[in-house]
């Protein structure tokens, strides 16, 4: 299994771009179940995650098409062999979920393997399958498997009791070709909530609200929706542990495709703790400085701070000057990055749903082991300003979100390397 290892230490500076979303792309490549056609997508990233969802539409009997260096990706749903998305694929990733929303609406039935809790969290889809009853479905569960049936889906009033992000897409898809209108209160207002819609009405749908919390969902009739070409946004959070990587190692970078309106919880944050973040005609530079200034963060759904950039503030905050305190509302169980920065010297503690972070002058580079996606990239970033060599293992998790960051830190002037264990 393939390792990366750091020497910590190293000024970044230069330019970095921005790929495409992985979480905007998931939901896009679900949206192409509802029509026979050719969906294109462009600006797809390389990344494990959605090689996961190439599998599970392939498995259902999608035709894919792709030229992975150009970013381009070619999606036909004409018919569907088998309306089940496997234990295998869920299990290793829990946005396959996204497929039971299409899937029921244009095929009447779908089945999907419940997904367990993870390492960040139960994560149960409690809120999906209410939405989909309130549409009319039959919901059973039977042998870890989840079976929505419906004749034809009917327009709903849904509340959400909890702010959900795929919850809100998978009930979207659901709802284009529903018989009435359906209204989802209390949605996510993520800005891949509102690609997903867009990319949707380019198709024929009929959605206003995207980016508020009501979004209303006017169905259509199926041969009114149509295959759409869609460029991906860029990702939020690849560009956001850049800004914290060059924050961190008082670096000077600028970032190019930051989708820096939907970063403003962030960047509030870096500039609290020193950094300079400007937003420049091609780009966002960010200018770090030390000490870095400890602050408080508190993860909440969009537009507040993102739960996906947690561990990496944390990792920054490990050597800030005094004392912070992160606490994590989203998810119940996402500190597993905190044992192994604290491997690496770093004093922290965790109460409930905080994490007390006693700023230290220095990490130390130490033998790690990634936990989760945004665990790994927490890690990656304290290697790169920790003393001596950092080892990161498991990297699988990173290579689900990130596309080539090695590479990436590297023409920045890190000093990193993957090597094959
Ligand atoms: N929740 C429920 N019931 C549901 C659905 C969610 O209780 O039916 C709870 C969850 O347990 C959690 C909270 O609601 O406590 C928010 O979860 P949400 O449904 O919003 O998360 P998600 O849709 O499963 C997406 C991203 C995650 C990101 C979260 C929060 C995708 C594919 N995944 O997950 O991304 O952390 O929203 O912003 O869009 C990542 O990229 O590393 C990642 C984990």
């Amino acid at each position: 299994m393939d390792k990366i290892l750091i020497e910590g230490g190293r000024r970044l500076v230069g330019e970095v771009q921005v790929s495409g979303a992985k979480n905007a792309v998931l939901p896009l490549m679900a949206a192409s179940l509802l029509v026979d056609g050719w969906m294109t997508i462009t600006n797809v990233p390389q990344l494990k995650d959605i090689d996961t969802f190439k599998i599970l539409l392939r498995h259902l009997g999608c035709e894919i098409e792709a030229d992975i260096p150009a970013g381009i990706l070619k999606i036909r749903a004409s018919e569907v062999k088998d309306a089940a998305a496997p234990y295998e694929l869920v299990k290793t990733m829990r946005a396959s979920v996204l497929v039971l929303g299409p899937l029921v609406a244009r095929f009447k039935k779908a089945r999907v393997s419940l997904p367990g809790g993870c390492a960040i969290g139960a994560r149960p889809i409690n809120l999906h399958l209410m939405g989909l009853k309130k549409m009319g479905a039959s919901v059973t569960i039977e042998h870890g498997y989840v079976t929505v049936e419906a004749k034809k889906l009917k327009g709903a009033k849904i509340y959400f009791d909890t702010n959900t992000v795929t919850g809100t897409e998978n009930l979207m898809l659901a709802a284009v070709c529903a018989d009435g209108v359906t209204t989802l209160e209390n949605a996510a207002l993520e800005p891949e909530v509102v690609c997903l819609a867009e990319t949707l009405n380019k198709m024929g749908a009929r959605i206003t609200g995207a980016g508020t919390d009501t979004i209303t969902i006017e169905g259509v009739s199926e041969a009114e929706l149509k295959p759409a070409f869609v460029r991906v946004i860029p990702d939020r959070i690849e560009a956001g542990t850049f800004m914290a990587a060059a924050a961190m190692t008082k670096g000077n970078v600028l970032i190019k495709d930051c989708p820096f309106r939907s970063l403003e919880a962030l960047t509030v944050k870096l500039r609290e703790a020193g950094t300079e973040v400007a937003e420049e005609e091609d780009g966002v530079r960010v200018t770090g400085d030390y000490p870095i200034r400890s602050v408080d963060v508190k993860t909440l759904p969009y537009p507040g701070f993102p739960t996906d950039m947690q561990a990496q503030i944390m990792a920054m905050m490990a050597v800030g000057n005094g004392l912070s305190v992160i606490t994590e509302t989203v998810f119940e169980n996402r500190f597993m990055h905190v044992g192994e920065l604290k491997r690496m010297g770093a004093d922290i503690t965790i109460d409930g749903r905080s994490a007390v972070v006693r700023g230290v002058r220095g990490l130390s580079g130490a033998p790690l082991m990634a936990t989760d996606l945004r665990a790994s990239a927490s890690l990656i970033l304290a290697g790169l300003v920790a003393q001596g060599v950092t080892e990161v293992s498991r990297i699988y998790h990173l290579d689900r979100g990130y596309q080539k960051i090695e590479d990436k830190l590297k023409a920045l002037g890190a000093e990193i390397q993957r090597v094959k264990a």
